[in-house]
């Protein structure tokens, strides 16, 4: 595969190094850049020779002035290691000051970032921010590693390990298009039940997983339904969205749907209780106590169950406590092949959070803990495992 190594100006320049020649040991080719800054930290004579090719560093030196784009559509992949504070925002912005930036402007294909800094500028909100835009615009983020730093402390910051980007570029490429011929099924958000014609009960789920696995879903190639209750988010791209809004709507379009479905999952965090019978008009407010009789709704999942046939079958398990033996009982109850268990309640994963941390029950007797991650990238390791267990379960069942 041919590669643009994007080099910034941290200490850790250096362990880019090692990653070009871990590249080119794998026979792909690599197109080293560096910024002004990555030049004061680490010769390009290094990369240059790693690499067999000139290294590209100044906007003004290169042969043509449009060289910038003939190089973005050679190559298939960008990585940026390290990605220091300044050149994470910079790419946020967008703006085209040095090759890389303009480079970075000119690519259209997948982008892998390595962030490398100290823990305070790691953890600034501004930090944070500018890689939730990459986040969004889809680029995939290796997670710094925690440990001693080169300024003295010691905290989360540290350039994860080479071998780890190179994963993350085999995922980024290798993930392609695995789910073309699937048909997803997806629910997503909560429900909301109606108390009367202004009120309502629902919970604090976002959504934001579900749309993560349909979005997920979407770019390996498979066809999504997806079926949501009422949130704030855009409809992903390439997904057929089928807006609902209470547990019984809910049911109604999954069972619409569910024909011709090979995988389901039911991310939607939905209510457990409504209110049979929805008075008219609005209730009054009273001074006196008043109580609501509540019924509960259909279970979706559980009769799912009964009829998934050969389909697979991914609950959510949202808990807050005793995580594992709930999804576990879960998986069985409910007759699925495997159930997402997350914690909610806490402070920066589960509910509302754009990120995750998820342990996933399997039929197979697995328990795979998924470590805290963006739920679109938790969204793909969901996938990766789900085609995994099709493959066990075929083995299992003798085809
Ligand atoms: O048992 P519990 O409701 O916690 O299970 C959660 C799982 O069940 C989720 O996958 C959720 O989408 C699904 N569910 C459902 N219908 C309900 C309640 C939950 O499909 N009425």
């Amino acid at each position: 595969m041919k590669i643009i190594l994007g080099i910034g100006g941290g200490i850790a320049a250096y362990k880019a190094a090692e990653l070009a020649r871990l590249l080119m040991q794998q026979d792909h080719q690599v197109q080293a850049v560096m910024t002004g800054a990555a030049q004061e930290f680490i010769q390009p004579l290094t990369f240059a020779a790693l690499t067999g090719r000139k290294v590209l560093t100044d906007l003004f030196a290169i042969e043509s002035a449009i060289e910038h784009i003939s190089i973005a559509q050679e190559h298939e992949l960008m990585v940026v290691a390290p990605a220091t504070a300044d050149l994470i925002g910079r790419l946020a912005l967008g703006l085209a000051g040095d090759f890389l930036g303009t480079l970075y402007l000119a690519f259209t294909g997948p982008v892998v970032v390595a962030p490398a800094m100290n823990v305070n500028m790691w953890q600034h909100p501004a930090t944070q921010a500018n890689l939730e835009t990459l986040r969004q615009r889809g680029h995939r983020i290796v997670e710094p590693d925690s440990g001693y730093l080169a300024c003295g402390m010691t905290g989360p910051g540290r350039l994860a390990d080479p071998e780890t980007i190179v994963e993350a570029i085999l995922l980024e490429t290798r993930k392609r298009r695995d789910l073309e011929g699937e048909v997803v099924l997806l629910t997503a958000g909560p429900t909301q039940e109606p108390l009367d014609p202004v009120r309502y009960i629902s919970n604090r789920s976002s959504g934001k997983m579900g749309y993560a696995l349909a979005e997920a879903a979407a770019a390996r190639g498979a066809q999504v339904n997806l079926i949501s209750g009422p949130v704030h988010l855009p409809a992903p791209r390439g997904v057929e969205l089928i807006p609902v809004r209470t547990a019984a709507e809910m049911r109604e379009q999954v069972f619409a749907h569910l024909a011709p479905a090979t995988i389901v999952i039911k991310a939607a965090a939905v209510a457990d209780f409504h209110l049979s019978h929805v008075p008219a008009q609005k209730v009054k407010k009273t001074a006196a106590r008043m109580s609501l009789e509540l019924d509960p709704t259909p279970d979706i999942l559980a009769e799912l169950g009964r009829k998934k046939g050969d389909r697979l079958l991914i609950g959510f398990a949202a808990e807050t406590q005793n995580l594992v033996p709930e999804a576990r009982r879960k998986l069985e109850s409910k007759n699925c092949d495997m159930v997402v268990g997350n914690l909610v309640g806490g402070a920066d994963v589960g509910f509302e959070s754009d990120r995750n941390e998820v342990v996933l029950a399997l039929r197979t007797g697995e328990t795979i803990p998924l470590p805290r991650a963006s739920k679109r990238e938790i969204a793909d390791r969901i996938f990766d495992q789900v085609l995994k267990l099709r493959l066990a379960l075929h083995a299992a069942n003798g085809h």
